[in-house]
């Protein structure tokens, strides 16, 4: 019987696709997939440290594994990822039953790290990575999620990004054209272009001309992009994505604050009144376009009138969805040393705020496209008592369930009538 492993995926799109690139690698090695940890002889922890809480999360996980290991002696757990990358060896202290650690710019070694004897650390920055063509195990096969770029240079001072996965590497175009080629042959539909700030994109190409390019793939349905850095959002980039037809009409633009003053303090580089622009060019030239954002709550320093520029900016800005969390503070980032920290009780008090509102904004504006008829990708097809339920969704990346005609399925394009909103998915009709 040849060797099995099992990945366990914590955090963002960035992992989830870091996840099938080692799964890509390690079938390549000869590895099979097993259902459950407890039948793997490798276990891949991929991890998240954008909040205390994600930590956490991981090591009560992982504290229920040092069983597993005392039981089976040959299985190697792995862990790779952001907690990875920040704490290197230290966690081989804390949690001596770990074999390898392998930072996200490492990921390409997982093939060979398990050939080699335990407590092997691989956290180098790895200036090659963009050039790097990877085997990924795709689990979805009607959308994809394609890289872009590596790393950041932003040093938001909240953030540990910029320290886990380094400084910010465009892949050559050639390369991402000729995967998404590929990716069309093997019959998807969608991809979403992933890097932490991709207007700044520069290879020969800029992001607006990497669109350009991607646009003409024949056969590509859809493209979406993630995440857009306020203050790089340019004039062309929103042109671009008003003549290609293939660009959904959705945006991620993180505000973070509504406060010019805590927007500085966290490095961001753009005011209130500067993002108030960037969504007002956005609306005028994509009028149907869905815009998400993140905010953070309570970060240091935030004072009440702070808080009420947020609230303000939600207001505005009617966001079709926002991500929201209370502020933590996280090791090495500039954030974490300065003085008076909000007190945890404030924190959860302006989020719940923040999360009441939007709740109420999201409700008015699902309720709005109730009678609307929306282009709808399928991507599944689930099996109910009487019918099966199709859910796909609409350009501007809201959840769509429909009940199936018999005709249209997963991979299909069809026009759906919108008959009821609720909170985070609609029901719509195949028309
Ligand atoms: N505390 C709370 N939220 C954070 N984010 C990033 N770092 C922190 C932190 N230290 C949020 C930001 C970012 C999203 C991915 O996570 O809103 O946009
Ligand atoms: Fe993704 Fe950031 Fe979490 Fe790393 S720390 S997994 S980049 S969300």
């Amino acid at each position: 019987m040849g060797k099995t492993f099992y990945i366990e995926t914590f955090g963002c799109q960035m992992n989830v696709h870091d996840s099938e690139k080692m799964s890509g690698t390690l079938k390549s090695e000869g590895y099979s997939e097993a259902d459950n940890p407890e039948d793997a002889d490798l276990i891949v922890f991929n991890t998240c440290s954008i909040r205390e809480k994600a930590e956490q999360k991981f090591f009560s996980r992982l504290g229920r594994f040092k069983l597993l290991k005392k039981r089976n002696p040959r299985l190697k757990i792995a862990i790779a990822g952001c907690i990875a990358q920040q704490e290197g060896d230290k966690i081989l202290h804390r949690t001596p039953y770990i074999d390898f650690v392998l930072g996200p710019q490492n990921i390409h070694l997982i093939g060979k790290l398990v050939t080699m004897r335990s407590h092997v650390v691989s956290c180098e920055e790895n200036p090659l990575i963009a050039k790097a063509n990877y085997r990924i195990d795709r689990k979805d096969h009607i959308k994809a999620l394609v890289t872009i770029m590596y790393g950041c240079n932003n040093f938001c001072s909240y953030c540990v990004v910029p320290y886990t996965r380094g400084h910010e590497k465009s892949r050559p175009s050639t390369n991402i054209l000729a995967e998404i080629e590929g990716l069309v042959r093997e019959g998807f539909k969608e991809v979403t272009l992933l890097g932490q700030n991709v207007n700044s994109y520069r290879s020969d190409l800029d992001f607006t001309g990497l669109l350009r390019n991607i646009n003409e793939i024949e056969g590509l349905e859809r493209i979406r992009f993630v995440t857009s850095h306020p203050k790089d959002l340019s004039d062309d980039l929103i042109a671009a994505m008003h003549d290609l037809e293939k660009v959904c009409e959705h945006i991620h633009l993180p505000l973070q604050s509504g406060s010019s003053r805590v927007l500085k303090l966290m490095n961001r580089h753009y005011s209130f009144t500067g993002y108030m622009k960037k969504i007002e060019s956005l609306r005028r030239a994509i009028p149907s376009i869905a815009i998400t954002t993140d905010i953070i709550a309570g970060f240091p320093q935030e004072r009440e009138e702070d808080h009420e520029w947020t609230i303000r900016a939600l207001k505005e800005f009617e966001y079709d969805g926002i991500f929201a969390f209370n502020y933590s503070p996280r090791p090495g980032t500039k954030a974490a040393t300065l003085t008076d920290h909000v007190d945890d009780a404030v924190k959860s008090r302006r989020l719940g705020e923040i999360l009441d509102l939007q709740n109420s904004i999201t409700d008015r504006k699902n309720k709005d496209l109730e009678g609307t008829i929306q282009e709808i990708l399928l991507e599944t097809e689930t099996a109910g008592e009487n019918t099966s339920l199709l859910t796909g969704r609409t350009r501007t990346n809201k959840i769509v369930n429909i009940p199936a005609d018999g005709k249209a399925g997963p991979s299909d394009v069809v026009s759906v009538k919108i008959i009821k909103a609720k909170r985070h998915s609609f029901q719509g009709k195949i028309i």
